[in-house]
């Protein structure tokens, strides 16, 4: 039994999520963490909501809400739409958490002890219509790099460089509009990441393991000329936490408080002293300090490609600079980008599927099974409808559902509700057996290594196995000549309905679940070996036919769905 940290990237605190978020962390690394925990590891998965900077301080603004009361508002509502989707997280904290607050100011005191931050009076563009500093993701303009008309000012979204306010052309005011724009001397502290470089790269460097778009993403702003410069930390914003040298007040720096960015992956760990701190758990250094246990632990984090230089770099520059035994992360999972039908989710223009309007509408797991098995891993991927309804009508309703409704139904037509007797597996089962048990060590190989969609492939192939081998011995016909091998196929049936019930639990818990309860299941642990997995359930044991797992989506939902999130939510 290995021990499992794992990070989902935190949800900004303003508004519900859509699916292209969900599948880009939070998904996947609940995926992840449900495998491992079927397996037999322990497993600690975590994630917060990100709730500093300005984002959070206008959204507030928006709904006439302390920005406090709306942070603490909008955790409760994103913490139960993450229960609806089933995500399985140990602890879903806050970056506003007091232990957040303390352990930020912490590392940035050990930083400076470490010569490892400077103070720079900088000149930081002022908004005269809206009477503030401008933070970098409130102005837009054009990226210096590659010409993208609306980058922003902390990172240009179409070519991912990380930028500074001041590299924009023609810069402008998001929250006003106005180019009445001038630039005003501030301190603020910087991160000396550039003296970290070198171990940057010698760590990145022996990741050899990792996915292609995650060391791409992070060798590219390490190597390309400007690579890992020095980041400023600090905000003049009044949401935030306060700058201080560990437990000291940082003289000149009054009433500022870190980036968001600085103090939102530190969350990782403040997370875990939450989760003990709620009585839920009773060691967080053992997750997180290297010299309390946690150099037995495996570290992964899941996220979008946009999240990825924060991760590569500048989180692991906060924790290789303290010089503390801090647990660095072993494998970054990142993804690229779920369009929607044609074009790009869009917050703002309400185009897509957000999180909230999905449960209202499906079952949580039909998204998880759609998103996951078209998780943008190598490329990004698109939603459909005409995919989604196809899809989710043949994989979910067509081949697992009918498979589990046609044997429960028949063994209760012809037999009982209770496993038959029957002779035992003949040559046919053993056939099936071994195509199982192949299938199985290819899904147990991907989702060892966090391949989803062909995790998804190797799952649903094994429950196209069990359709065959129904298909192909037909008990419906060996009844009427030889029902007690019809007995035995049937058995295999039912064992079958068990198996997949345990097998498909990462991916679609509540039906894995239903299924379980209707075949009566005690046992429900990861199967060592399929020949004793397909005997699990033995002649006399009670079941009952489970409702309809799965219904089909129909034309009319469709085309009524497709209209209603075709964009322009309020
Ligand atoms: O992109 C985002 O949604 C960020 N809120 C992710 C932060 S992840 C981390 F650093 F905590
Ligand atoms: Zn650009």
């Amino acid at each position: 039994m290995a021990r499992h940290l794992i990070t989902s990237a935190i949800p900004y605190i303003n508004g519900i999520k859509h699916l292209g978020n969900l599948v880009g962390s939070q998904l996947p690394a609940d995926l992840y963490a449900r495998y491992l925990r079927g397996r037999g590891h322990e497993v600690l998965f975590l994630c917060a909501t990100d709730e500093h900077g300005t984002p959070a301080e206008l959204a507030a603004a928006k709904a006439g809400k302390p920005v406090a009361d709306y942070c603490a508002e909008m955790h409760d509502v994103q913490a139960e739409i993450a229960a609806g989707f089933r995500l399985s997280f140990d602890y879903f904290g806050r970056s506003s958490s007091p232990q957040n607050h303390a352990l930020t100011q912490a590392f940035a005191g050990r930083l400076a002890d470490m010569g490892l931050i400077r103070e720079v009076v900088e000149e930081q563009v002022y908004s005269n219509a809206d009477g503030r500093f401008l933070p970098d993701r409130y102005i837009e303009g054009t990226c210096p790099n590659c010409g993208f008309e609306s980058a922003r000012g902390d990172q240009c979204d179409n070519c991912t460089k990380q930028l500074d306010p001041t590299d924009l052309i023609d810069a402008r005011s998001t929250i006003s509009g106005s180019t009445d724009l001038e630039v005003r001397e501030t301190k603020h502290l910087y991160l000396r990441q550039s003296a970290l470089k070198d171990d940057i790269a010698a760590w990145i460097g022996s990741k050899t393991d990792w996915p292609i778009l995650t060391t791409s993403i992070a060798k590219k702003w390490l190597n390309d000329g400007d690579g890992l410069q020095d980041r400023g930390i600090t905000r003049d914003l009044d949401w935030g936490i306060p700058v201080k040298k560990g437990t000291e007040d940082w003289p000149g720096m009054e009433g500022k408080v870190f980036y968001v960015w600085f103090d939102a992956p530190i969350e990782y760990i403040a997370c875990a002293q939450e989760w003990v701190d709620a009585g839920k758990g009773a060691d967080w250094e053992r997750w997180w300090r290297t010299d309390k246990g946690a150099d037995d632990v495996t570290y992964t984090q899941f996220m979008g490609k946009d999240n990825v230089p924060f991760h590569t770099l500048s989180f692991p520059a906060t924790i290789l600079g303290s010089q503390e035994p801090w647990k660095l992360v072993d494998y970054i999972k990142s993804f690229n980008y779920l369009n929607y039908d044609g074009g790009q989710f869009s917050t703002s223009r309400g185009r897509g599927v957000f999180m909230d309007q999905a449960l209202e509408i499906l079952p949580a797991d039909y998204w998880r099974w759609w998103l996951l098995s078209h998780a943008p891993e190598s490329s990004d991927a698109e939603f459909t409808w005409e995919n989604f309804q196809t899809d989710v009508n043949k994989d979910l309703a067509d081949v697992l559902g009918n498979f589990v409704s046609r044997i429960t139904k028949f063994c209760r037509s012809k037999f009982s509700e209770a496993v038959p007797e029957g002779p035992d597996y003949g040559p046919a089962e053993a056939e099936l057996i071994a195509n199982l048990s192949a299938k199985l060590a290819d899904y147990e190989g991907h989702m060892d290594t966090m391949e989803v969609r062909k995790s998804a492939a190797d799952l649903r192939a094994m429950w196209v196995l069990g359709n065959e081998y129904l298909q192909s011995v037909a008990p419906w016909t060996t009844f009427k000549t030889d029902p007690a091998k019809a007995a035995m196929q049937v058995r295999m049936g039912l064992n079958l309905c068990r198996l997949y019930g345990v097998l498909s639990a990462p991916f679609i818990p509540d039906a894995s679940a239903d299924i379980l309860a209707a075949m009566n299941a005690s046992d429900v642990t990861w199967p060592d070996d399929i020949t004793e997995a397909v005997s699990a359930l033995q002649a006399g044991h009670a079941f009952t036919v489970p409702e309809i797992t799965f219904r089909k989506i129909t034309d009319d939902e469709r085309a009524d769905w497709a209209k209603r999130f075709a964009g322009i939510r309020d």
